[in-house]
């Protein structure tokens, strides 16, 4: 399977890697969030992982360590990626199963799970298989099943290009430890392959979809969390 183009990003991994441990991109904060989240639902009830564009799932995989886990299921295109986490979720005690897919088709396949969780990936894809993925996620969640999406976001009124040259240039500002090749590498895989909506036009697609909002964070204005339950 050759990797489309928003899989090489996988091509600067490490430049990513960087990225989130320097927590430019408020994993910390959100994944703060997703727990308490998934505290208030489950408690210390079992549940079910779907996890998609799950990368190498280092912030994700330490998080899901506090819970009791049913199964977790994790898909991406990349296989570097999918190798990645394999080491990286080696801790959990419940069975791992890692599925080289591409998202949508993945949330097809895949059986009702408690947590479908979609982290800076749903960004990807176009506005059509956007509402395409809130319709499948309602009907692939359990009756009592959160959806977790952490992404970014555009603010509200603001155009794709004017969202693409205001990150790069805060990018440009805020990513001290990146190197000027490094910051330009990022610039152009967002410029190429970053969709991201505003968060009003994703809820109306859950929304659409038999989805409400259940809770919202947003340490940074472009980088959020927004959690869904079925109505
Ligand atoms: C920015 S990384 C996020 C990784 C991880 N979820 C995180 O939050 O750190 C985006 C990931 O989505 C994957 N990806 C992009 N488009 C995809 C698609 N259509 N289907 C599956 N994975 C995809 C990429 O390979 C990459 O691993």
């Amino acid at each position: 399977m050759n990797e489309p183009a928003a899989v090489q990003f996988f091509h600067v991994w490490d430049t990513y890697a960087k990225v989130v441990a320097a927590n430019y991109m408020f994993h910390r904060e959100l994944g703060a969030a997703v727990k308490v989240v998934l505290r208030a639902r489950f408690g210390a009830r079992p549940f079910s992982v779907l996890d998609l564009g799950c990368g190498d799932a280092a912030t994700f995989a330490p998080l899901l360590e506090d819970f009791s886990l049913i199964r977790y299921r994790g898909a991406d295109l990349s296989e570097a990626a999918l190798a990645l986490a394999r080491q990286n979720l080696s801790r959990l005690s419940c069975p791992v199963e890692l599925i080289r897919a591409d998202l949508l088709s993945e949330l097809s396949a895949a059986p009702q799970s408690d947590v479908i969780y979609v982290s800076f990936a749903l960004h990807h894809l176009a506005t059509q298989a956007k509402a395409q993925f809130f319709q499948l996620a309602a009907q692939k969640l359990t009756p009592e099943g959160l959806l977790l999406v952490v992404d970014v976001v555009r603010e509200e009124g603001e155009s794709l290009a004017a969202y693409h040259s205001a990150y790069c240039a805060w990018l440009r500002d805020t990513m001290a430890v990146l190197d000027e090749s490094e910051k330009d590498a990022i610039c152009d895989h967002l410029m190429n392959n970053d969709f991201p909506e505003p968060s009003s036009a994703l809820k109306a697609q859950a929304e659409a979809a038999g989805l409400q909002i259940i809770e919202t964070a947003a340490p940074q204005k472009w980088h959020r969390l927004l959690s869904f339950g079925k109505r």
